[in-house]
């Protein structure tokens, strides 16, 4: 029994997110800040985590349901020790139409600079860096851990250089911390090649101490830089993306393809669960259906219970096909304390 799933609400089975590590050299506040994550935390020891082979097999079954994109997260995944090895081992994955899976990487970057010819040449198609801020004193100041922008930068070229395609930069914009990089983050990349994405702060977790008054709504990054450069919308690429795409204009008014696209990730003020796609599945092998989940289902065991293929296939299916989480449309009419006692997994440990 393969082929498309479909979750409860329709959704068809379509991204894979896999987090292979929950560790991270940066300690960015609204994702593990250094109160919680300090030098008593306990991360997981190695035994708990998926090895390679098994990230590989779980990944060959997701894909005979439906799965077209695959992305490593973390903690930061280039952490994981020879993780070109993992990436080489899913390149060999195909799609129920016969084809390569749209293969990526979301990581902070300071190990890009080290790494990227040797995930290219593994079979990594493309990377999405994140980047909060140009200015070295804001960008220390929010990785929190003293690490230099040129670092990152340096990570970015290299990934340029070893001919990854579609480079996305993601800055997380936190009102009356670096809100007011918005323009030069814009300009810096405009005409790049590498499309820059405004994300809302999400009141994901439970660490961040997430304020509504500290979110700055997808709309006013918008107003903000049409104030100074004209932007058109551009039509949606793939069902169920994240972002709203915008194209930089030219001299006519029409997008300039030359200068590029931004786009905006508004899950806070425009929800997008309505055709969400995606399956998370954690480094100690539980399956989450959305990034607000509080619980996750556990296929390690099954991997290491002598289950056969079709009996995890059938587990995922039925999970799958459970499925009625839209935790960032109902959030909205939420009462404000809702969830309390009820433990929202880290950013950390699903890799967002
Ligand atoms: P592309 O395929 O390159 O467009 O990647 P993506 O946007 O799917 O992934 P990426 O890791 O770049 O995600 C960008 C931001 O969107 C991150 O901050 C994620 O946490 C957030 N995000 C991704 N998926 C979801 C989701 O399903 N729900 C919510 N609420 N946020 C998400
Ligand atoms: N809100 C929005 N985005 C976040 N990220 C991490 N924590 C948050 C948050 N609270 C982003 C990172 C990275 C991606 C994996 O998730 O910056 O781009
Ligand atoms: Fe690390 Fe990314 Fe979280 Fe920052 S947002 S602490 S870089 S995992
Ligand atoms: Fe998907 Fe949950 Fe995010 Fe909604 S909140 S888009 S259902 S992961």
């Amino acid at each position: 029994a393969t082929g498309q799933l479909h979750d409860r609400l329709s959704r068809p089975l379509r991204d894979l997110r896999i987090s292979v590590t929950d560790r991270c050299n940066f300690r960015c506040g609204y994702c593990m800040p250094k109160e919680v994550f300090d030098k008593h935390y306990r991360y997981l020891p190695h035994g708990d985590l998926l090895s390679f082979e098994e990230i590989t097999r779980l990944a060959r079954l997701f894909m005979q349901h439906g799965i077209h994109k695959i992305r490593l997260t973390g903690g930061e995944p280039l952490l994981r020790k020879d993780l070109e090895v993992l990436v080489a081992q899913l390149a060999g994955l195909r799609t129920t139409e016969g084809r390569v899976p749209d293969l990526t990487l979301t990581t902070n970057g300071s190990l890009l600079a080290r790494k990227a010819r040797a995930l290219k040449a593994a079979g990594l198609q493309r990377v999405t860096i994140s980047l909060d801020s140009l200015q070295d004193e804001v960008f220390r100041r929010m990785n929190d851990v003293d690490f230099p922008v040129a670092e990152v930068l340096a990570g970015i070229e290299a990934a340029q250089a070893a001919g990854l395609a579609h480079i996305k930069v993601n800055m997380v914009v936190k009102r009356g911390t670096n809100d007011q990089e918005i323009p030069a983050m814009a300009r810096h990349f405009r005409g790049s090649g590498i499309t820059l994405r405004f994300i809302e702060y999400m009141d994901v977790g439970a660490t961040n101490g997430w304020r509504m008054d500290q979110v700055v709504p997808s709309s006013e990054v918008i107003a903000r830089l049409q104030s100074e450069l004209p932007l058109v919308p551009l039509a949606a690429t793939a069902q169920g993306e994240t972002a709203k795409r915008w194209g930089w204009a030219g001299a006519d008014g029409r997008h300039d393809a030359a200068l590029g696209e931004v786009g905006v990730i508004s899950s806070v003020t425009q929800a997008f669960c309505g055709d969400c796609n995606r399956a998370r599945l954690s480094m100690e092998g539980r399956m989450y259906l959305c990034l607000f989940a509080t619980q996750g289902w556990d296929l390690r065991s099954l991997l290491r219970s002598d289950a056969s293929d079709a009996q995890i296939s059938t587990a995922i299916a039925h999970i799958w096909q459970g499925r009625g989480d839209r935790y960032s449309e109902l959030r909205a009419s939420l009462p404000a304390d809702s969830g309390a006692g009820q433990r929202r997994i880290e950013m950390s440990y699903i890799g967002g």
